[in-house]
């Protein structure tokens, strides 16, 4: 295996989340994405689970979840509560983006394995794939606002009852992609004991 050290940190300590409003619309190839999936395909997990499933919309399949997502806010919002803004934006960031893959979580059918560990595995599964798009100069977001907990989405999918869906991957190509964030040190968040 060869290792290149400092591209691995830079890739890791530069790679950011560019909201799919600063999508420019541009189409990301097919070959690519199916890199980005298989490198979500070798995430650790606990019991060799696997419990990523990834449902990946492009072309008119943008259409079909951006028509599905605003109609159900419409419908399940009442009218005092509701925002034309956030249902525009509802579309408009699946319509920006190139490839929107939903991030769901299948549960084991034993139920032997935690399922807080089920959702960590899909949580390191979906790092390889912002970590691969990066590597592509691709721009992602996971995104988990709007309806993503419904069981209307989770029927949309084709889940299963005790399958979960975490979010969506935005994925795009940026004229201004996000370079900026911030974490506070890392010798804040950790107790060596030695
Ligand atoms: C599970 C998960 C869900 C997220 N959901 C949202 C979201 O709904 N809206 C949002 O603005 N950011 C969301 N984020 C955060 C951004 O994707 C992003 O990671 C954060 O703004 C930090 O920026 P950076 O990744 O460029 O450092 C989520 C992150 C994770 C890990």
């Amino acid at each position: 295996m060869v290792i290149f050290t400092e591209q691995v940190n830079e890739l890791i300590r530069c790679r950011r989340s560019t909201k799919p409003s600063l999508f420019n619309g541009n189409k990301i190839n097919d070959k690519i994405i199916w890199t980005i999936l298989e490198n979500s395909n070798w995430a650790p997990n606990h019991g060799l689970t696997q419990p990523w499933r990834y449902k990946v919309f492009s072309s008119a399949g943008l259409n079909k979840l951006a028509e599905f997502q605003a109609d159900l806010y419409q419908k399940t919002t009442p009218d005092e509560k509701f925002k034309p803004e956030k249902y525009e934006r509802m579309k408009s960031n699946i319509l920006k983006s190139s490839h929107v893959i939903a991030i769901c979580m299948e549960r084991q059918k034993s139920g032997k394995i935690l399922e807080i560990e089920e959702i960590e595995a899909v949580a390191c599964s979906v790092q390889n794939m912002a970590l691969t798009a990066a590597a592509y100069q691709i721009c992602s977001f996971w995104g988990s606002g709007g309806v993503t907990y419904t069981q209307e989405l989770k029927e949309f999918l084709g889940l299963g009852e005790k399958d979960k869906c975490l979010g969506y991957l935005y994925l795009g190509y940026s004229d201004s992609p996000a370079t900026k964030s911030h974490r506070d040190p890392i010798q804040d968040k950790v107790e060596w004991i030695s």
